[in-house]
């Protein structure tokens, strides 16, 4: 008996060598150059997590502009030079870009695959966002923020100075409005019956503590590991999921088009049941709250710290708000701004996009179809094997100092040009069409971003507007990033930065 288990023992173990030996890749003639990293299996994953940038920027150094890293048993070939980004978009035939996110989305929210049988394919998905996020379908996403902006913030009627973290003030107002922006609401808006309002509140209070449990995961789950580890995550992605049910969402008014036309194309699958339907709809309210709610708290805490900012926006909303004729009243009266009167808002616009620029660290990954050659901008060629990746990290871009001038300093203006064009940015003499990526680029780009970018333009028009604020510690020192979520999108403070506010004297 203790030979046959010895044996056994002996044939897993020399299994196992071999795998361990077999998967050490040896670099080809012609692909990039390659580091396995010293852990079988996770390769470099531990040195890439602690700190991407630095990873980087030391291999970079080491090995030029493209290099190969084995993270977590894949080979991830990354380049740096931004004159390359557009050549990595050009062999886009070549890659499957929706492989990587498609798949990450079904493990981490529990939804299966749309049925491509019944003609919901990923593609349409695709299409379906493009459709109902851009363009004209932008007009009502924008209207239904600003009026359930002011109806959240306008609770309060403090008169006296109030204290709060300022993460949290954005949290819960970005979070409440944004979700009643997408997934409409129990009552009217002139619906009378304060009981109504109060319960929604409720499910919304609970729908954020439900999100910040499953959040705090997130990136463990990106990684492989089981929900089923988690038991409190496991059972807040649960709870928000149920009421995201096609039954619980026909009661609400005013759904925004992005999730009526998602239930419809639910609707077409035969393979999932109700639970993974409203799974769906999770993974949406996370990819419109998840970057917004971190890049909302930087725009709003780089403009309290820094009176020049604060000068030159409130300028500009006082401006616009005058064309467009809005007077802030507090008798019950809500501004409204449409999309193209916010788009005349270039101070805005600029703080928003440095705030994001320091705080952004997403990695744009594309998988390779077939084997191809990969021709780069400086003509090396590199081979590339099916099923490799294929990333940018365009926060080495962000925070590069011969792109920006002190990189890590928030400069209000730095994007603001006298004639209102776009600003040019350089590197080496050459002008550069990649110098910002918080949305990632190409065909997987962000397509809520004009969106995003309306409603935090919102959120700082309202605050100027009807609140007098300071961060209660004029001088405070900006909190760091929070790094275990990079390559996630905009990174989380590690802590929160207390402010006060109170409406303003009328
Ligand atoms: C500051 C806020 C936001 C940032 C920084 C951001 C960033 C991103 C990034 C980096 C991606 C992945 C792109 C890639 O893989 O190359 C993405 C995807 C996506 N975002 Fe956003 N996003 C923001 C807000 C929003 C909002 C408000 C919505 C919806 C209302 C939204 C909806 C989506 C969707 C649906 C996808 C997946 C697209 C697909 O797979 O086809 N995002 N976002």
């Amino acid at each position: 008996m203790l030979t046959v288990s010895f044996i056994w023992g002996l044939v897993v173990a020399i299994c196992c060598f071999f795998w361990l030996i077999l998967s050490i890749r040896r670099r080809q003639p012609g692909e990039p150059p390659l580091e396995n990293g010293l852990i079988p299996y996770l390769g470099c994953a531990l040195q890439f997590g602690a700190n991407p940038l630095e990873f980087l920027r030391t291999r970079e150094n080491k090995y030029g502009n493209i290099f190969t890293c084995k993270i977590a048993g894949q080979f991830v070939h990354f380049v740096t030079d931004p004159f390359s980004f557009s050549s990595v978009m050009r062999h886009g035939r070549h890659f499957d870009w929706q492989k990587f996110h498609y798949a990450t989305s079904e493990k981490v929210f529990g939804h299966k695959s749309l049925d491509a049988a019944h003609g919901s394919t990923d593609e349409s998905v695709h299409e379906l966002f493009m459709k109902t996020m851009q363009g004209d379908a932008l007009n009502p996403l924008v209207s239904n923020m600003m009026e359930n902006l002011q109806y959240t913030m306008l609770q309060v009627n403090e008169r006296d100075w109030r204290s709060e973290g300022l993460y949290a003030f954005c949290y819960r107002i970005m979070f409440e409005a944004g979700y009643m922006t997408l997934f409409g609401k129990e009552f009217a808006q002139d619906d009378k019956n304060f009981a109504r309002k109060e319960a929604q509140r409720a499910l919304i209070l609970n729908a954020i503590e439900n999100f910040k449990e499953f959040d705090k995961i997130f990136p463990a789950l990106v990684a492989g590991l089981p929900i089923h580890v988690f038991k409190s995550a496991y059972s807040a992605r649960e709870n928000l999921a149920r009421d995201l049910l096609h039954e619980n969402l026909r009661k609400r008014n005013n759904i925004s088009g992005l999730i009526a036309r998602r239930m419809l194309l639910n609707e077409t699958t035969t393979a999932s049941n109700d639970m993974e339907k409203a799974k769906t709809h999770l993974a949406l309210l996370w990819a419109s709250q998840a970057n917004t709610l971190p890049a909302t708290f930087w725009s709003l805490f780089y403009l309290l710290r820094c009176p020049d900012a604060m000068k030159a926006a409130g300028e500009e909303v006082h401006q616009v708000l005058e064309k467009a004729s809005q007077k802030v009243s507090f008798d019950g009266k809500y501004i409204f701004l449409n999309r193209h009167e916010l788009d005349e808002m270039p101070v805005l616009d600029s703080i928003i996009k440095e705030s994001m620029r320091l705080s952004s660290a997403s990695l744009n990954i594309r998988v390779a179809k077939e084997n191809f050659v990969l021709q780069l901008d400086n003509n090396g060629t590199y081979k590339i094997r099916k099923d490799d990746i294929v990333a940018l990290y365009p926060q080495m871009v962000h925070l590069n100092p011969e792109i920006y001038e002190d990189p890590n300093t928030f400069k209000y203006d730095r994007y603001l040009t006298e004639d209102g064009k776009e600003k040019n940015f350089f590197l080496k003499g050459r002008k550069l069409k990649y110098y910002y990526m918080p949305f990632g680029s190409g065909k997987t780009k962000c397509p809520g971003r004009q969106f995003a970018v309306h409603e935090i333009k919102q959120l700082l028009t309202l605050v100027i507007s009807y609140f007098d604020m300071e961060l209660v510690e004029k001088n405070v020192k900006s909190p760091p990033l929070d790094q275990s979520r990079a390559g996630l999108g905009i990174l989380q403070p590690t802590y929160d930065v207390d402010f006060r506010y109170k409406l303003k004297a009328h």
